[in-house]
């Protein structure tokens, strides 16, 4: 009843804490080598990507989630929050300002060649991988709603650009496929 996408966000930051909530809620591992999504045939196709820019205890910087571990491991430090709202195709001036930014990611090609043999041929594994990236997403929107912070999911953004920031965010052979916004709302909500 809660969840609602946020795009206010306020000044304060979040703790490291919170945010490895929110990556364990998108990706992380529950019993066995099970995780909090569904994933078909258990391939977990996708790739998190942390963009942090305003995170108590965590320094400013990329860093990709390692959910067998349940470890973010630094990409490129600074803060790439500006870079990669700026990739948004609307006016997504707010978005730089969530403390941090979620990037969903997967390779197409693969999951598309895992799945080769079932119909539609060559096209069911990156519907898959799609499918996937929204069960992340809506763990994200829900876990942020009970932990009192706001998330907005941002489809909306020229690939190209996004695939093309240097350094890099999204990773090698990788398809970006959502961004989720997160950080304490500014209206106090929550
Ligand atoms: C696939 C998808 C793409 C979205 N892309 C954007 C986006 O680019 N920018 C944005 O501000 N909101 C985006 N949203 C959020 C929707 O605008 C939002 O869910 C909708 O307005 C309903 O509001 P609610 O989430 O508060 O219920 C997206 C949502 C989905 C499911």
């Amino acid at each position: 009843m809660r969840r609602r996408s946020t795009r206010g966000f306020g000044a304060r930051p979040l703790s490291i804490a919170q945010v490895a909530l929110m990556v364990w809620a998108a990706q992380g591992r529950t019993t066995g080598e099970h995780r909090t999504c569904p994933s078909a045939h258990a391939l977990y196709p996708l790739t998190l990507t942390v963009v942090a820019g305003n995170v108590d205890g965590l320094a400013a910087g990329t860093y990709r989630y390692d959910a067998e571990r349940d470890v973010l491991t630094l990409i490129t430090a600074g803060d790439h929050r500006d870079r990669v709202a700026g990739t948004t195709l609307a006016d997504h001036d707010w978005l730089r300002r969530a403390g941090a930014l979620l990037l969903l990611s997967g390779d197409l090609e693969a999951a598309a060649r895992h799945f080769a043999d079932q119909p539609p041929l060559g096209r069911r594994g990156a519907r898959y991988v799609w499918l996937e990236a929204g069960h992340a997403s809506q763990n994200v929107y829900l876990q942020a709603t009970e932990a009192g912070l706001g998330a907005v999911l941002v489809a909306g953004f020229d690939d190209d650009r996004l695939l093309g920031l240097t350094p890099a965010v999204v990773p090698s052979g990788q398809h970006p496929l959502g961004l989720l916004g997160v950080g304490h709302p500014a209206d106090g909500r929550g």
